[in-house]
């Protein structure tokens, strides 16, 4: 996607230890009209696909899932990080992030995620794909169905692309980036 890629080399930061900083459009100032476009990419590449539902991990998925529900006039259904009070009726997985080198727990009600439900993954960052692996566990869990996963941004020097992809998982990253060797970053 020209103009997201255009915006990481323009306002992406790069970080020692693989990472991008996108936080004056995407993780922490939001641009809400790159983010439509986003919306618009996702719906064109998965227009073929049989889809009910979009989810995602709160907080920085919540922003293209929703955009892209609403162009999809889908609901959007977001995993919890913090665990309610009672746990009752939830569906839990744990997720182990690399970046903050600790395990944390996700969970989503079994209301919203049901059997016979055919779901779009939307989120952020693809990295080494545990996230994306701990929503796999869960729609395993509640007998749903994946019908794919959108990324805004793929890390291709971290393996969960490539682990997903030959899992069989429909994986669309709308920009994907090859290394941040030397703070330097190479988009495809
Ligand atoms: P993984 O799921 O692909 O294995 O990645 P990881 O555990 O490392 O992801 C942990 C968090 O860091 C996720 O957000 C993910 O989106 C984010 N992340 C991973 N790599 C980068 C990067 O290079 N740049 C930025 N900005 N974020 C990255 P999170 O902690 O769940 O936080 P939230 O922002 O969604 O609340
Ligand atoms: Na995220
Ligand atoms: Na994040």
């Amino acid at each position: 996607m020209k103009l997201l890629k255009e915006r990481i080399m323009r306002d992406g930061k790069c970080f020692e230890g693989g990472i991008l900083k996108v936080d004056s459009f995407i993780n922490h100032q939001m641009d809400p009209i790159l983010m439509k476009s986003i919306a618009v990419e996702f719906v064109r590449r998965f227009a073929s696909t049989d889809i009910n539902k979009i989810i995602t991990i709160e907080a920085s998925g919540i922003a293209p899932a929703i955009m892209t529900g609403y162009l999809l006039e889908l609901p959007v259904v977001f995993a919890k990080k913090k665990k309610p009070v009672t746990m009752e009726n939830m569906l839990t997985t744990t997720v182990y992030s690399f970046t903050k080198n600790r395990n944390y727990d996700i969970c989503v009600s079994k209301d919203f995620l049901r059997k016979g439900d055919h779901v779009l993954f939307i989120d952020d960052f693809l990295a080494n794909g545990n996230a994306a692996k701990g929503i796999i566990d869960l729609v395993n869990q509640a007998g749903a169905t994946l019908a794919g996963m959108g990324f805004i941004i793929e890390k291709a020097f971290q393996h969960g692309g490539e682990y997903l992809r030959n899992a069989g998982v429909r994986v669309e990253s709308l920009a994907i980036i090859d290394s941040l060797d030397n703070c330097e970053i190479k988009i495809r």
